[in-house]
């Protein structure tokens, strides 16, 4: 009898019934947990904007104020290379909702995006998708914004960076910037992260009068109306983020969106 309940018959009933129950125990809680998981996701991403335009004090609000605050932002599909909001009809017939959009994906969906070469790629992020999300707020007399944040994105050290910039009403000024994903190192290039770097953000100017990008990020540059300080001991990462900047400001990325439909 018990070489019977030993034998590998058994022993593979057992094995394969165990296996069985695990995967329907497994598959059940990620389905279960996908709603959760998909609202904590947009929780943090509005949360990150939140940051960016400078709304929200971690040391006051909690995640309960977040759904409340962004609800003053709308967000709106832009296609980068013609500069402009896309139509009801077109993101209709394209399938996308600002709301759900996910840039990321369709950086990496080569029917929704293009590949970036040479001086094009100065962020080297390699492509770039279509289309992007800016959030905004509309100004108090209704015509032109407040607040105009977009995402932007680009090789450190270690890895990409992936943030929100604010821009104030005239597409120029700087209002904050957040970073919510990086792999810089914590106390060097991941001081991107530290409210106190961000804060001398607060004001610079991206554009010249010529319109040409003048903001950089440069060792002793944080009194300059156009400079933030580099990050002590992370040339690189500092180096990184300017890259950035002038990538997602530039001609590839957000200067025609906001040539066309915020500073004019
Ligand atoms: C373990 C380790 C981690 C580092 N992490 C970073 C980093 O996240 N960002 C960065 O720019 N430099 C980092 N560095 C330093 C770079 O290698 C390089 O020395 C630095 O960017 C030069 O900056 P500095 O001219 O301000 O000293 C790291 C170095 C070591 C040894």
């Amino acid at each position: 009898m018990s070489s019977n309940v030993n034998s590998v018959k058994n022993t593979l009933k057992v094995a394969f019934g165990l296996c069985a129950v695990c995967s329907i125990v497994i598959s059940s809680a990620a389905v279960i947990l996908k709603p959760m998981q998909t609202a904590n996701e947009i929780l943090d991403r509005n949360k990150n904007i939140l940051v960016a335009a400078g709304l929200f004090d971690p040391s006051v609000h909690t995640n309960a104020d977040v759904a409340g605050m962004f609800s003053e932002f709308t967000p709106r599909l832009v296609n980068l290379d013609e500069g402009r909001y896309l139509t009801d009809e077109e993101q209709q017939s394209l399938g996308l909702d600002p709301q759900t959009y996910d840039q990321q994906s369709a950086k990496n969906d080569p029917a929704m995006s293009e590949a970036l070469t040479g001086t094009d790629d100065v962020a080297s992020i390699r492509r770039r998708a279509a289309y992007a999300t800016v959030y905004v707020i509309d100004n108090e007399q209704g015509e032109g914004y407040q607040t105009v944040v977009i995402p932007v994105s680009g090789y450190g050290l270690w890895g990409i960076m992936y943030g929100y910039l604010a821009l104030e009403g005239d597409g120029n000024t700087v209002r904050g910037i957040g970073f919510y994903d990086h792999q810089e190192t914590p106390g060097l290039g991941g001081e991107i992260s530290n409210p106190r770097w961000q804060e001398q953000w607060l004001g610079k100017q991206i554009y010249n009068e010529d319109m040409d990008i003048a903001f950089r990020v440069s060792k002793g540059g944080g009194q300059g109306e156009y400079q933030v300080d580099a990050l002590a001991g992370a040339t690189l990462t500092s180096r990184g983020v300017e890259n950035m900047i002038e990538f997602w400001l530039g001609e590839r990325g957000f200067a025609p969106f906001l040539r066309n439909e915020v500073q004019s």
